[in-house]
């Protein structure tokens, strides 16, 4: 049976904006993108809305449902009562393009600024071989659809703008733990860098302070704290001041 939901959505810009009131019709079954949907069908049609899949896969529909960052395509109505108001706003750690539209480029710049993978010298792409148990760790860490609601989340970042420039986020960290974990991986071989001060040097991870609230939000139920952030610390601190780690370090890195 439909009724008519209640929704309070933020409308505006990057010069400002506020919450507007509407009354749409929900049915059973829907989520709330498919009510912003209807709000755009039937009463206004500029509303500015990013999705893609409907499907919790393309991590496009990231915004705050009643203060929590959720994705709107994966919000059953069912979850809220009838009579309930449902307040939809964008994230609010990036800027405002427009309504529920934000520019997340931010996380593509912090992409771009982490090493790539770096592969083994010697041994072709075909060749290589990992244990299944390195694929199954790293694999929890591809899951990511980066739909960035955990940097959205993440309290370094979103309370603190001026952390941006030293802080990638937990999604970034992660990438840089997947690729710490990564059997293969031979960047300190190839290079000299140690990826493990790469995160803590150019990409903050000692602003991580374990709050969890990444790994409550993450719509794919990646463990980034417990699995991705602490072992990166733990590994900081071996590297760092475990005598026998830090004089293997220097020598290896003659
Ligand atoms: Fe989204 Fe989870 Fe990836 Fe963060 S780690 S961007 S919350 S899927
Ligand atoms: Fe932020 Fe997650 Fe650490 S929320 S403080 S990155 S545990
Ligand atoms: Fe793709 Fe919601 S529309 S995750």
């Amino acid at each position: 049976m439909g009724y008519q939901a209640h929704f309070r959505v933020w409308r505006g810009d990057a010069d400002g904006g506020d919450l507007h009131d509407f009354t749409v019709e929900a049915n059973e079954g829907e989520v709330v993108l498919d009510i912003i949907h209807r709000l755009q069908a039937t009463q206004c049609g500029d509303l500015a809305v990013r999705w893609n899949c409907k499907a919790g896969k393309c991590g496009s529909c990231s915004a705050e449902i009643n203060g929590r960052p959720r994705l709107m395509c994966m919000t059953r109505m069912s979850e809220f009562a009838e009579d309930e108001v449902v307040t939809v706003t964008p994230m609010r750690a990036f800027p405002v393009i427009r309504d529920l539209v934000t520019d997340v480029s931010f996380n593509y710049e912090k992409a771009r600024e982490i090493p790539a993978f770096s592969p083994p010298k010697g041994v072709a792409a075909g060749d290589y071989r990992m244990h299944q148990v390195d694929v199954g760790r790293s694999q929890e860490f591809r899951k990511c659809i980066e739909c960035f609601l955990c940097q959205n989340t993440c309290h370094v970042l979103r309370d603190h703008e001026e952390n941006k420039p030293a802080f990638a986020g937990p999604r970034f960290l992660m990438r840089i733990a997947e690729l710490e974990m990564h059997p293969l991986d031979s960047l300190r071989e190839n290079t000299g860098a140690d990826r493990t001060e790469v995160a803590q040097q150019e990409h903050g991870l000692g602003y991580c302070n374990i709050t969890k609230c990444c790994t409550e939000v993450c719509p794919e139920q990646i463990k980034i704290t417990d699995n991705a952030l602490i072992p990166m610390k733990e590994r900081v601190a071996d590297r760092r001041y475990d005598p026998l780690v830090w004089l293997g370090n220097k020598i290896r890195r003659r």
